[in-house]
């Protein structure tokens, strides 16, 4: 049997700082009750001054080759999703490369926004079936915090800073039953302007702010996020009642519900952290599977369902047997 990536490893970080709707309604005219009734949203993690893209990719990174019982030599591939990276070179990933003290490896990043963990993993599948890496770590860092526009009600709201990060590793003669079964991905430049940052990010200065039409993002999510979690299982002969986990994306509780709905899902079959971690971008699914298998919820054997949609307008899914 052919050669599969294996997800033998989950790991994040959050910065200890939580901003609550409360705190964000002092500053602009919001309250707790329209975030949580629009988005599910209670509270966010921030980053502090020294908290930045690379540190906490570096610390999501270390906590999945602990969880995941490797050494950092093991890992010859790092990818990372992120629209926050602290410079425009080095990449986030050859810095992570760089902290953990691997030399005999590659890895670069990967720009698809909200989708950008989705993209990641299905570019490291397939170097990792293509015989190109044995081991990597695919991570999603972000400080959207850096990019919001903080007087604006309408996106400051939504979003926080984390890091996630899962370890692949290459199957053995034997074990391909499980891992990633397959991914795939969308892109659609002609509504480019319903999401985008209008410059870029930096370590010292702000020169982009987060600009959204938040109404219609919406309306692309719901209706392309339900054709893509049809398109996933259909290419591999699965059906809703195989899925036993949903990692969504976590912008918004209402377009997760309108996904597991489709799915013909239980909410108690979704993984939700938006209500804690805001959007968090590129980390949002990292961050939501590794809660959920550190809490005993998503087992060995257990089929996930991963999907997300961003800014370009980007979106895809994956699946994965654990
Ligand atoms: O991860 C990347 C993908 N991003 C997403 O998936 C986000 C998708 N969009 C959404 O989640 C929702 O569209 C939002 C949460 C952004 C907005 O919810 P909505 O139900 O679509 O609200 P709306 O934009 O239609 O705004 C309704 C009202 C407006 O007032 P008027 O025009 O009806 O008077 C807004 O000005 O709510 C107002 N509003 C707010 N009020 C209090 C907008 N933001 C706020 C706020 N607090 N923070």
């Amino acid at each position: 049997m052919s050669r599969r990536s294996l997800l033998v490893g989950s790991g994040k970080y959050l910065p200890a700082r939580v901003v609550t709707n409360d705190e964000l309604s002092s500053r602009v005219d919001t309250s707790d009750e329209w975030i949580r009734t629009r988005t599910g949203i209670c509270q966010r993690h921030v980053a502090d001054n020294g908290e930045t893209c690379v540190s906490m990719a570096v610390e999501a990174a270390r906590n999945a080759l602990a969880d995941a019982g490797l050494d950092a030599s093991a890992i010859d591939l790092v990818i990372v999703g992120t629209s926050t990276p602290d410079q425009a070179f080095p990449s986030v990933a050859v810095r992570v490369l760089g902290e953990l003290g691997t030399t005999g490896g590659y890895g670069f990043d990967v720009s698809a926004a909200c989708s950008g963990f989705i993209y990641a993993l299905s570019v490291a599948d397939g170097l990792i079936r293509a015989g190109s890496a044995r081991g990597a770590l695919v991570i999603g860092s972000e400080v959207y915090s850096r990019i919001l526009d903080w007087e604006d009600r309408t996106t400051s709201v939504l979003f926080g800073d984390g890091a996630g990060a899962v370890v692949l590793r290459a199957s053995e003669p034997g074990e391909a039953e499980r891992g990633i079964l397959a991914t795939h991905l969308h892109a659609d430049g002609s509504v480019g302007d319903i999401l985008y940052v209008d410059g870029a990010v930096g370590l010292r200065e702000h020169s982009g702010y987060l600009r959204m039409n938040g109404r219609e993002v919406f309306r692309h999510a719901v209706s392309k996020l339900a054709s893509s979690v049809d398109e996933v299982l259909e290419s591999v002969g699965l059906g809703y009642q195989d899925v036993s986990w949903l990692v969504p994306h976590q912008a918004n509780i209402r377009i997760i519900e309108g996904v597991a709905k489709k799915l013909q899902m239980s909410m108690e079959q979704v993984v939700v952290t938006v209500d804690r971690h805001a959007n968090t971008s590129a980390a949002s699914i990292p961050l939501a599977l590794d809660e959920a298998r550190r809490d005993g919820r998503i087992r060995s054997g257990d089929l996930v369902l991963m999907e997300a949609l961003g800014g370009g307008l980007t979106w895809g899914s994956a699946l994965v047997r654990m």
